[in-house]
């Protein structure tokens, strides 16, 4: 089993962590596996996989009713507060993102509870015929349960944490300081989060009914599911446990978020070494490379690659191997070992840009009032410089799209292509033939949605092209991409698990063909790349669906409904917050103990600046000094190669598959924005999680890893936002030691001699 790869920019990790949980399928061993029924009663009608016999039900209550008062109620406002909550956090330094376990645990008990109380008497609504109504029919089900969780899929949207081309709105307003309209921000946040699914639809015939088409990250989901509703009689405890965690969350996040917020990161080598500038470099947690730097502050442990309660042992491994190779073996022999492309000049780890004398770029400068470059202002202040650690990531960057490529055709060629076929000739299974009793969608919902938005699209691109910039054969060509991508990429991860990322192939080729506009490519990015995941996560979620026997109609107008409320909400939030925070995003002028800093939408800029506005030809091109990192994408493409040739050259030697060089190149894709606080934090609570307390208190894991990880998500969640709106719009701060941020002042400084920036508090090189 693979873990989903980090793609590149952390706004854009693909879904999220949920692994196959096939490996530690035992797990759920009380579960009972149902005979099929009498009705559907042969053997060969069983799916072929057996991880779905394993954990997904054969049977199916088509009488449970879906489309309750309940399940409108929860789902609608699980969708509103994920992502109002998603977006406030999108901008702060630790940026914590909920996802949907979090409201699949939470919302149980409430379901329950409603079910409780509610009043069960019937009326009849005039217009419906005789269909009477009841805001009670009966108990709380797994079907409303679904489909609340996939209301709340996509309020995170699918994990991503809020809508992409929210980062379009954020970089215009904060950091390029210019404005775009509320009208244009919004179509481009409903197109690109909806274009893919017209197409998405039209594909469900290839890669959700066929069994062979199993979708391993779903079976997560239907065996927590299961695991939620059929132990009855410990549900009490589990709320209890539930309520008591929440409340500890929630009181504890007062003290890092607020009173001592130094507790967040811990970097103790710092406070030993107050006048070293490599003690500092080595020990901070967040400029430097985290050596023993730690934090009791449990959004630092969740933010940038979910909660570690959630990701099974064998990928902590993956991404501890990835971190430590980098981290802790090429980053020190690049930046003391061999200066790599001058690193001495630049801090050790940031995501700024640099001019060749290590003095910050001045980006506003270059460029002019149509928002594109000014060459004549680049030529003065010269070519764009990137921190050592920063230009590297972009390098393992290509090597992990390149090696997941590769990786993917030697070792799961044979399978993709067996499984495809297999899927073209096999007969229906027992679940694709228990959704024939529902209503399928007809194809004209699909088409008319793709029409509906392609031609939205298209106006917001002639009409309001001063605000995006992109013309409109981009959005042709960007959406031909993603189209023709959507097919064979559904079918890797409905295989594998693993979903190759297109940001930084789109990115690419936009700055190649038109560089010097900034928006252009962002906006091309946002088609090429966000229309094809969201494509993949609808479909993703369709085989949710399949399994759980959810009526497809349902499925899709919740998805549909809550993909345009989340980005809606996601939208006014950022323009809310970008208009009310005093230098929201520009950590320069921000106090320290800020949380305000941006780190993702940085990373965006960064990438609009280094992609659309000078372009890849004077980054990574013939002008740019960072040429050699193209031989990344040969080395990525190559590696995965070796090890299939050594394991078919010694294929005893069985640990060789699991070594999975997209995993451990894509580890750090989180960094930046991530710091190394993050990754010990994240790797230290998983492996006593998911290692110590999985296989010494198997018991205790089974009954509540999950619903641990969902309550401190969200207890910091609304301590978060109560003291927001508390203490922080009066900026009524406390002021100590102990909130002055982590102590490692001089991490950033630069090493170089006759390198210096001045009022950096550094010493004189
Ligand atoms: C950057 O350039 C702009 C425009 O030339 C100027 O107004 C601004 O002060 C500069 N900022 C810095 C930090 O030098």
């Amino acid at each position: 089993m693979i873990i989903q790869l980090y793609t590149f920019d952390a706004k854009s990790s693909t879904t999220t962590l949920f692994l196959a949980f096939v490996l530690t399928m035992g797990t759920f061993d009380d579960r009972k596996v149902s005979p099929p029924t009498a009705t559907d009663g042969e053997d060969d009608d069983l799916s072929p996989i057996e991880e779905v016999r394993l954990t997904v039900t054969n049977t199916d209550d088509h009488t449970l009713p879906v489309w309750t008062f309940r399940m409108w109620f929860l789902g609608l406002i699980s969708c509103a507060l994920l992502s109002f909550f998603n977006q406030f956090f999108s901008y702060r330094t630790e940026p914590l993102v909920i996802t949907q376990i979090t409201v699949q645990v939470a919302t149980l008990p409430i379901g329950h509870f409603l079910a409780a109380v509610l009043p069960e008497t019937k009326f009849r609504l005039p217009g419906f015929g005789s269909k009477s109504f009841s805001f009670n029919p009966g108990p709380f089900n797994m079907k409303e349960h679904v489909l609340i969780s996939i209301f709340a899929n996509a309020g995170s949207a699918f994990g991503n944490g809020s809508a992409y081309a929210v980062g379009i709105v954020t970089i215009i307003k904060a950091f390029y300081h210019r404005n775009i309209s509320f009208l244009a921000g919004w179509l481009l946040i409903i197109t690109t989060q909806v274009l893919g699914y017209g197409w998405a639809g039209l594909l469900r015939k290839y890669v959700v009914e066929p069994a062979h088409m199993w979708w391993p990250g779903t079976l997560v989901q239907v065996s927590l599911f299961r695991a939620l509703h059929e132990k009855d009689e410990q549900r009490m405890t589990r709320a209890k446990f539930f309520l008591i965690a929440l409340i500890c969350s929630f009181s504890w996040y007062l003290v890092p978020g607020y009173l001592f917020s130094t507790l967040s990161s811990i970097s103790w080598v710092c406070w030993a070494f107050s006048n070293s500038v490599t003690a500092q470099q080595l020990g901070s947690g967040m400029k430097g490379l985290g050596l023993g730097a730690i934090t009791l502050d449990w959004s630092v442990v969740a933010s940038f690659l979910f909660s570690p309660l959630i990701s099974p042992f064998f990928a902590i491994v993956n991404v501890l191997l990835g971190y430590a190779l980098i981290i802790y073996v090429i980053m020190p022999l690049s930046y003391w070992g061999v200066d790599l492309y001058g690193a001495r000049r630049f801090p050790i780890f940031s995501s700024h840009l640099f001019t060749a004398e290590g003095q910050k770029y001045n980006i506003s400068a270059i460029v002019n009032d149509k928002f594109q470059i000014d060459m004549q202002k680049y030529e003065e202040q010269g070519r764009i410089h990137l921190s050592t650690f920063f230009s590297l990531t972009y390098g393992f960057g290509f090597a992990s799209i390149a090696s997941t490529l590769t990786h993917v055709a030697f070792f799961y060629g044979r399978e993709i292509y067996d499984r495809f076929r297999a899927s073209y000739k096999e007969k229906e299974d027992i679940h694709t033939r228990l959704m024939k009793r529902y209503k399928d969608i007809p194809n004209w919902w699909f088409h008319l949605l793709l029409l509906v938005t392609l031609v939205v699209a298209l106006i917001l691109c002639t009409v309001l092209n001063d605000q995006v910039q992109m013309p409109w054969w981009g959005l042709i060509f960007a959406s031909a991409i993603a189209f023709i991508f959507t097919l064979p990429i559904s079918i890797i991860t409905a295989t594998t698990n693993q979903t190759p990322g297109l940001n930084i192939i789109t990115e690419y080729i936009m700055g190649v063909i038109l560089p010097g506009r900034p928006i252009a490519n962002v906006c091309f990015k946002v088609y090429g790349y966000m229309s094809m995941t969201q494509a993949i996560s609808f479909l993703s979620d369709f085989k949710l669906g399949h399994y759980m026997k959810i009526p497809p109609r349902s499925m899709f107008l919740v998805q549909f409904i809550g993909t345009i409320l989340a980005g809606t909400i996601n939208l006014a939030v950022a323009v809310w917050m970008l208009d009310s925070i005093e230098n929201i995003c520009q950590d320069e002028l921000l106090p320290p103990d800020s949380p305000w800093t941006c780190p993702g939408d940085r990373v965006f800029f960064d990438a609009s600046v280094i992609w659309g506005l000078v372009g890849p030809k004077r980054i990574f091109g013939s002008l740019g000094n960072y040429s050699s990192m193209n031989w990344f994408f040969l080395g990525g493409a190559l590696g995965p190669i070796i090890i299939w040739l050594f394991y078919k050259a010694f294929p005893k030697q069985s640990w060789l598959p699991l070594v999975n060089l997209p995993v451990i190149l894509g580890a750090t894709g989180a960094m930046p924005p991530a710091t190394p606080v993050n990754f010990n934090s994240w790797i230290i609570v998983g492996t006593i999680f998911n290692c110590f307390v999985f296989r010494y208190r198997k018991q205790w894991w089974q009954r509540y890893n999950y619903i641990l990880s969902a309550a401190l998500d969200a207890g910091v969640a609304f301590m978060a936002v109560l003291l927001y709106f508390s203490v922080g719009v009066e900026d009524i701060g406390v002021s100590w030691w102990g909130t002055d941020g982590e102590h490692c002042p001089l991490a950033s400084c630069p090493t170089a001699k006759g390198i210096n920036v001045p009022g950096s508090g550094c010493p004189v090189n």
